[in-house]
Order: C-alpha cells, then structure tokens, then sequence
C-alpha cells in the first residue's frame, strides 16, 4: 500500500474513485436524480482541478498497486466547506473503496490527517457526516471523533443534515 499527496497528474484517478465511492456508499438512501446531480457537480474535471491546485487543500490517495483504494482529502481555511477556524483542519472526504474496507485503510488516512492537523498547529481536526450515515458515525466514533454541532448539505437539490464531529489535538 503506498500513500500518495495528489497533484493534477492524479486527477483522472481522484474522479474515478471519488465517483464509485460516493455512489457505493449512498445510491440505496437517495434517489437516481439526486445522485447523479451531486456526482456531475461535485466531481466535475474543472471543480477537482481548482481544488487540487488550491494551496489550502490536499487529496492523498492509497494505492494498492496501481489500483487506488482510497482516499481523503483535507482543508485548512479559507478552503474550508464551514467553520473556517484558523486552529482547524477539515477532514473534507475520506472513503475506502468497499473491497478494502475494514483493512486497516480508513484509519491510517486519518492518521495521516491527524499528522498534517499537527504539523500546521492545528488544535482540532474537524469534519461532517450525515446524520444517516451510521456505519462511519461508528467508525469515527471509535478513532474518538465527538459531535459538537450540526450544518446542513447539500446533495443535488436535496438538502441534508450532518453532524459536525471533531478530535481535539
Ligand atoms: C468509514 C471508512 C472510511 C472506514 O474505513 P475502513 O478502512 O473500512 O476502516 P478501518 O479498517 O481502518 O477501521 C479502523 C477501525 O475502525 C473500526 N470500524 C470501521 N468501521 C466501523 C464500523 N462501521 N463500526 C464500528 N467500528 C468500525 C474497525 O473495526 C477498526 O478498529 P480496530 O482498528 O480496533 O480493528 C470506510 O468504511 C468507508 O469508506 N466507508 C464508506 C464511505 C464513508 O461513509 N465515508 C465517510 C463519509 S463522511
């Protein structure tokens, strides 16, 4: 398994697998209409493009070989989706594809992100789950995430609840 920070070359990987995840893990709560309308804006080529060449963001991608098997992406201000708090960092994206998951893989990202946290002062990583996303409430809730809020987002034209969980460094 190889750790890799993103840069433009990575681009057509980062669609790939944000794609497919995003579709694996929420296709059976939403309907075909929101989906695609989230999946075309939120992974369209100039979007990703502008996000990896912003400063304050970086994607890092797990590579099984050649075959990407998951990835995050994490935001200091003003690349932030909300809060925006200077001490934070913003664990915007983190997803396994389902044929490695429960492998070790979730958790060394977020490891990875935890470093990065400290390595620029942070005082807390942060991030949003929906509310009805119960399989990674667990998982956050186990690598010791705490709600201190909510926000809302939205997917398509639908507009969800997410709780707003955090680490304290
Ligand atoms: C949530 C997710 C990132 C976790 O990654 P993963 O690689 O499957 O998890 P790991 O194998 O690293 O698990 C780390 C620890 O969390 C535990 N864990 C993982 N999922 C869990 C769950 N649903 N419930 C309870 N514990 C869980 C594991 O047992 C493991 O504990 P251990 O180290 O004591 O054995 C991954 O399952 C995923 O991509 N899910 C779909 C996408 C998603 O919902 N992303 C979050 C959007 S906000």
């Amino acid at each position: 398994m190889n750790l890799h920070k993103c840069t433009i070359d990575n681009i057509s990987d980062l669609i790939s697998i944000g794609r497919e995840t995003y579709y694996d893990t929420f296709y059976a709560m939403n309907s075909a209409e929101t989906m695609q309308k989230y999946l075309d804006e939120a992974f369209d080529q100039k979007k990703i493009e502008s996000e990896l060449k912003n400063p304050k963001s970086s994607f890092y991608l797990l590579y099984d070989g050649d075959s990407p098997a998951a990835y995050m992406k994490v935001n200091l201000p003003p690349a932030q989706s909300d809060l925006n708090d200077r001490d934070s960092l913003e664990l915007e994206r983190i997803y396994v594809k389902k044929e490695y998951k429960g492998r070790g893989f979730g958790r060394q990202l977020l490891e990875q992100a935890i470093s990065i946290a400290k390595e620029e002062k942070c005082r807390y990583l942060w991030l949003g789950v929906w509310e009805k996303n119960e399989k990674a409430l667990e998982f956050y809730t186990k690598m010791g995430f705490v709600k201190f809020g909510s926000h809302s987002f939205r997917m398509g034209d639908e507009i969800q609840n997410d709780f707003v969980m955090k680490i304290t460094l």
